[in-house]
């Protein structure tokens, strides 16, 4: 994050607090917050796209003091759950600028978001759209609602995390049909309040083509309504996935960057089919929390291993931070409470658990006195891994520590073997 700096003896410190202090009173592994970061990314995104909405994706990181620092900020907040819904609700955010996603809202969700008043929710399915309708008919509430498209764009990233190919699970296909027919039920029973389509590609994108590919398609859908329905759609959203560094070789584009590329396509296109301007939305989550928290692990142990590398293991590992394994991710790290001259050694940062895919840096250049009872930071962790983490091997979670000013502050308490336990009633 932009507030961490090296002291003279070589150790980190994160606005002003040094990661000595945070271990001495949290522990490790904890997730460290550098909140000024994270409200500046978010600042910088309001002002690239002013006059247009943005929703931080919660499922990137949620919790309460989260929330209320993207509703400081003038966020929006995207939920996709019912838990993320009531986080959301919990922590004061006002109904209105919530929108609710997901392919398979249960009725009880729906039901609750639209009790909350929500701003908006995507439906994603006929059989939503179905239940949707009959809840606001029953509960006498016109919900807006936009509808989810893919257009087709093959975003290069991981398959797991990559959404708008045709062959996969969420939305309505613009090519094969389903998302016209989708408005066109929306627009017959004239129940819901459609305010627009949206689009998401996918998570970790770097090539800003593909999200003027996807604004083009989901324009020309708008055209096609209006010409076939004379309804003018008056918001289009195109989603998050804007792609971080996790390491020196990454180079994302900043939000400017960003809104010049997408709200100059949408204004070309929309020039050149007649449309009015519709108001847009975007949903980064990733871009706005993952660069601002680092985790700070102590080593345990540090195995050479027949000269191939050295493997140096860490108090957390999958469970605090499954995307290595999971999707083969890269991230770096550093030695954090000391400098060192050693010579560079090729090391693996691995986990406590069980298992050899427990890897939490594949390949990373470390002094060669590495030792037990260092601390060790891997950056670029405040998405997907507080969020993703799992209590595998009984493992508890670790906390999230955010400081500002030279002041920490506990926003998500570290889990115990006691809250293990105390869900195990057999
Ligand atoms: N909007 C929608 C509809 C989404 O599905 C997502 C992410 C976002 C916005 C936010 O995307 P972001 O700006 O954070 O990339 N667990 C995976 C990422 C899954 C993303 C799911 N949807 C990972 O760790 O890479």
């Amino acid at each position: 994050p932009s507030g961490v700096t090296r002291d003279e003896r070589g150790a980190l410190a994160v606005a002003g607090l040094s990661v000595e202090r945070i271990r001495a009173e949290y522990g490790t592994p904890a997730y460290v917050l550098d909140e000024d970061d994270l409200r500046s990314r978010a600042r910088d995104f309001k002002a690239a796209f002013a006059g247009h909405d943005i929703y931080y994706a919660g499922k990137a990181f949620l919790c309460r003091a989260v929330v209320r620092a993207i509703d400081e900020e003038g966020l929006f907040l995207d939920v996709c759950t019912g838990g993320e819904l009531a986080t959301a609700l919990s922590a004061g955010m006002p109904p209105e600028r919530i929108g609710f996603h997901g392919n398979n809202k249960s009725l009880s969700e729906l039901s609750r978001a639209v009790d909350a008043g929500v701003g908006r929710i995507i439906v994603d399915s006929f059989d939503e759209i179905d239940r949707l309708t009959a809840l606001a008919r029953e509960k006498n509430i016109r919900q807006a609602v936009l509808v989810r498209v893919t257009v087709g764009v093959e975003a290069h990233t991981h398959e797991f995390i990559a959404t708008a190919h045709e062959d996969q699970k969420f939305g309505f296909s613009v090519g094969g049909g389903a998302a016209f027919k989708a408005v066109c039920k929306i627009l017959d029973d004239d129940v819901l309040d459609l305010r627009g389509l949206h689009s998401h590609i996918g998570s970790q994108i770097f090539d800003a083509s593909g999200f003027e590919v996807a604004a083009r398609r989901v324009l020309a859908l708008q055209a096609q309504i209006r010409d076939a329905r004379g309804v003018e759609l008056p918001e289009i959203d195109l989603g998050g996935g804007f792609g971080i560094a996790y390491t020196t070789q990454d180079d994302p584009s900043t939000p400017a960057d960003l809104a010049d590329r997408m709200l100059k396509i949408v204004d070309d296109e929309c020039a050149a089919l007649d449309l009015a301007t519709p108001k847009l939305s975007i949903e980064p989550g990733r871009a706005i929390v993952g660069p601002a928290m680092f985790t700070l692990y102590e080593v345990g142990t540090v195995k050479d291993v027949d000269g191939l590398r050295t493997y140096v293991s860490v108090d957390g590992g999958m469970s605090d931070n499954i995307r290595t394994a999971l999707y083969d991710a890269s991230y770096s790290a550093t030695v954090a409470g000391r400098a060192s001259t050693a010579d560079p050694i090729l090391a693996r940062v691995v986990g406590k658990h069980c298992e050899s895919g427990d890897i939490v840096v594949k390949d990373e250049f470390l002094p060669a006195d590495v030792q037990p009872g260092d601390l060790l930071a891997v950056p670029g962790t405040g998405a997907y891994c507080r969020s993703m983490a799992s209590n595998y091997n009984h493992v508890p979670r670790p906390p999230v520590v955010a400081v500002r000013g030279g002041e920490a502050r506990v926003i998500v308490r570290r889990e115990t073997e006691a809250d293990l336990l105390a869900l195990d009633v057999g």
